[in-house]
C-alpha cells in the first residue's frame, strides 16, 4: 500500500525508482535473505532506500511469531546491514503499535515504547536493529494507514455498507481505541521530504493530525461517501475479540516536525476526504 504510493510520488518528483517486491516485479527482493539484499543494493547503489516491506497482519502475527520477526526484525536488520556496507541512507517505516496506549497524552519520539502485540514487538525489534548498526537512518512511526493501493479500513467499511440492506443488523465498529488515520499519500510525501532535504537522522512521528476512534473514522468515511444512512453501532474492544491486543490510545505527537518548524501533517478528515474522492474517481473509471 505505501510502497506503490511512494513509487508514484517519488516518480512525479523526478526521481528514478527501483521498486522491489518479494513477488511480481522486475526486481525481486526478499529482505529476509541477507546475501540477496546485500547483492541487490550493491549492484544498484541507490541514493536512498525507502523500506516499506513488512509483516502487517497484526492478528496473524500472534500465531506466526517467527514469520513476523523474520520479516520485521531480521528483514530490517538485513536492509540496515546492506545499507551500512554501501553507505546508503535508509528510511524505515514503523508503527504506533510500539506503544502500549496507557499514556493520556499523544506519544512523542522521546517516549519509551512498550508494545503489547507480537506485531508491535517485532516492529520495535526492527527499529532497534537499525539503530544498532546503521546511523544514517530515519525511522518514521505512523498509524492507521489507508490508501488506494491495498486493502484498508475505509475501503472495507464502504464495501460492507454498500452491501447493507434495510432490516439487516447495523455494522458493529470498535469505539474504544483511539489514534490517527493516515493517508499513504501524505506519509509518502513526508518520507520524500526527509530524504530530499537530508533532515536529521533519527526517529520521527508522522500521522495525519487529530484523533479519532474506529467508529468515528467509519462514520466519517460513510458520510463523505453518501452512505451516511447505513446504521452503525459503537462497540468495545472486548465485544470484538481479536487475537492481538491493541493500544487503547496510540496517537502520535510529531514533536520532531514541530521542533524543526516543518509543515504540520494535514488534518485526518481533510486527507480522508481527498482519498475518498480519488477512490471514487478510480472506481468510476473502472
Ligand atoms: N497498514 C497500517 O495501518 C500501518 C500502520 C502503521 C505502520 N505501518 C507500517 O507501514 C509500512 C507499510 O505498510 P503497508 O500497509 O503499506 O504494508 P503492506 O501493504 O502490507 O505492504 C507490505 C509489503 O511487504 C511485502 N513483504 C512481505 N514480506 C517481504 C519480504 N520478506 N521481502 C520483501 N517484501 C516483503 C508484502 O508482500 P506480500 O503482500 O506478498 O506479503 C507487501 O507487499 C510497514 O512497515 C507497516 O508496518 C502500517
Amino acid at each position: 500500500m505505501l510502497g506503490r504510493e511512494a513509487q508514484a510520488i517519488y516518480s512525479q518528483a523526478g526521481h528514478e525508482i527501483l521498486p522491489t517486491d518479494i513477488v511480481s516485479t522486475d526486481h525481486i527482493l526478499d529482505i529476509t535473505q541477507t546475501s540477496q539484499t546485500i547483492s541487490l543494493l550493491g549492484e544498484y547503489r541507490p541514493d536512498a532506500v525507502l523500506h516499506c516491506a513488512a509483516w502487517t497482519n497484526v492478528d496473524g502475527a500472534e500465531s506466526h511469531k517467527l514469520e513476523a520477526y523474520r520479516i520485521n526484525a531480521l528483514g530490517t536488520w538485513n536492509l540496515a546491514y546492506a545499507c551500512s556496507l554501501t553507505g546508503i541512507p535508509i528510511c524505515a517505516i514503523s508503527t504506533d503499535f510500539v506503544f502500549d496506549g496507557e499514556k493520556s497524552e499523544p506519544y512523542t519520539e522521546f517516549d519509551t515504547p512498550n508494545p503489547l502485540s507480537v506485531y508491535g514487538k517485532s516492529k520495535l525489534a526492527g527499529e532497534m536493529r537499525l539503530r544498532d548498526i546503521w546511523s544514517k537512518h530515519w525511522i518514521v512511526r505512523t498509524s492507521w494507514l489507508y490508501g488506494v493501493h491495498g486493502k484498508c479500513f475505509p475501503d472495507t467499511i464502504i464495501k460492507a455498507a454498500a452491501k447493507w440492506e434495510p432490516g439487516a443488523p447495523p455494522l458493529r465498529i470498535v469505539a474504544d481505541q483511539c489514534g490517527s488515520p493516515t493517508w499513504t499519500r501524505d506519509l509518502a510525501a513526508f518520507t520524500l521530504l526527509l530524504i530530499e532535504r537530508s533532515l536529521p537522522w533519527g526517529t520521527w512521528h508522522f500521522s495525519n493530525q487529530g484523533e479519532t476512534n474506529w467508529h468515528e473514522f467509519a462514520r466519517t468515511a460513510l458520510n463523505l461517501s453518501g452512505l451516511g444512512s447505513v446504521p452503525t453501532i459503537p462497540i468495545s474492544s472486548t465485544d470484538w475479540r481479536s487475537p492481538a491486543p491493541r493500544p487503547r490510545k496510540s496517537t502520535l505527537h510529531p514533536l520532531s516536525i514541530e521542533m524543526l518548524n516543518l509543515p504540520s501533517p494535514p488534518d485526518w478528515k481533510d486527507s480522508l476526504s481527498s482519498y475518498l474522492k480519488e477512490r471514487s474517481d478510480k472506481i468510476g473509471k473502472g
